[in-house]
């Protein structure tokens, strides 16, 4: 098959984009946090389809990409009020909400959960391309399953070119990393996933909030856990992660201790000079968080190869946008943290 690429500032993309999800075609899209492999969310065998290609165990449940809460509303059910003030203060935007799910959603989409994930994403592409299909998208990260997620066109062709009919090309995603999403079923509302959407910001709205477990550490594979893709590996190249924690010089004086053949540094910008002979690679600014979510997964795409086998890793304070940037790379190292300040 060959994967139509699909400039999203061409004014016939949308129409087009929109003829193949109707005719249960697979279609990776534009958002603000991350490129999508979205197909009609209510047609069975699209939704088989995604996880075919993507390669998705069975039990790990999909978001439906709505244009707004009106939508939403065809989905879901006994929908709280702190999910229309979250509606209203977040969407269009970073944030995917867990609520009960109307019959109509079928379990392929939420894996056999009567729970179903909700989002209205920012880019105004996308949500046309929704809006004229009818129907809710459902889409997950486009990545192949384990990989680090998709932030430009050109990654979701280089995991899926010739395997999907279209790419949407909205260029680099704003956020860099997925939305956050917050469960609303049951009593108080917990956060399952950080991401685009500040958790500071979120317990702001909601004036309480719980931080699932598998948020902070590795989660055994047959453990019952509320998000079931948090328990898999994710985002991981291929080499071993290892974060290194401490001051700047610390880390740096750790790292040249052990560097050697194979081993690459994943660092700050502001930290460059300081592994002039360490093959550094910066993802983004300390002093500018969102500049690391921002670069994160092209990052470790770029390391993801055979020839790298072990990435030192520096990490941002669980803070702010930060929070889902250290979250993200702490799965990728599979929760492996050396503290510098300790060990030299
Ligand atoms: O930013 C995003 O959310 C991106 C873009 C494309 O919208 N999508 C995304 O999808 O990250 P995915 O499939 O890679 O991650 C969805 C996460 C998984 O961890 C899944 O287990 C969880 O959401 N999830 C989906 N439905 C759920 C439900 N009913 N209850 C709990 N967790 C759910
Ligand atoms: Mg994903």
């Amino acid at each position: 098959m060959k994967t139509l690429l699909l400039p999203a500032s061409d004014p016939g993309t949308p129409g087009i984009a929109a003829e193949l999800i109707r005719a249960g075609k697979l279609v990776a899209l534009p958002t603000e946090t991350v490129y999508g492999l979205g197909a009609d969310g209510l047609n069975e065998a699209a939704v088989a389809e995604i996880f075919r290609v993507k390669g998705r165990p069975q039990d790990n449940p999909l978001i439906l990409h709505v244009t707004d809460m009106a939508q939403a509303e065809r989905y879901c059910h006994s929908i709280p009020p702190a999910a229309y003030e979250l509606a209203a203060r977040f969407w269009p935007g970073p944030l995917t909400m867990v609520l009960p799910a109307r019959d109509c959603v079928p379990r392929r989409t939420t894996a056999g959960l009567d729970t179903v994930a909700i989002r209205c994403p920012e880019t105004a592409v996308t949500r046309q391309i929704i809006s004229l299909a009818g129907v809710p998208i459902a889409a997950p990260s486009a990545n192949l399953s384990g990989k680090p997620s998709c932030t430009t066109a050109g990654h979701v062709l280089h995991d899926h070119d010739g395997r999907i009919p279209a790419v949407v090309d909205g260029g680099p995603c704003r956020v860099g990393v997925e939305s956050t999403i917050v469960d609303l079923t049951e009593g108080t509302p917990r956060l399952l996933r950080p991401g685009g959407v500040a958790p500071e910001a979120l317990e702001a709205a909601l004036g309480r909030l719980q931080v699932d477990r598998a948020v902070l550490g590795a989660i055994d594979g047959d453990a019952v856990v509320k998000a079931p893709g948090m328990k898999y590996r994710h985002y991981a190249p291929q080499g071993k992660v290892v974060i290194v924690l401490g001051s700047r010089q610390a880390a740096a004086k750790y790292i040249h201790a052990r560097f050697g053949p194979g081993d690459r540094v994943l660092c700050f910008q502001e930290e460059l000079p300081l592994y002039r002979d360490c093959l550094p690679l910066a993802y983004g600014r300390e002093a500018e968080p969102e500049t690391l979510s921002a670069g994160l997964f092209s990052a470790l795409r770029e390391l993801d190869s055979p020839q790298v086998k072990r990435i030192f890793a520096r990490c941002p304070s669980w803070e702010g946008i930060g929070y889902a940037v250290a979250n993200r790379l702490s799965k990728a190292a599979g929760f492996v943290t050396v503290d510098a300040e300790a060990e030299i």
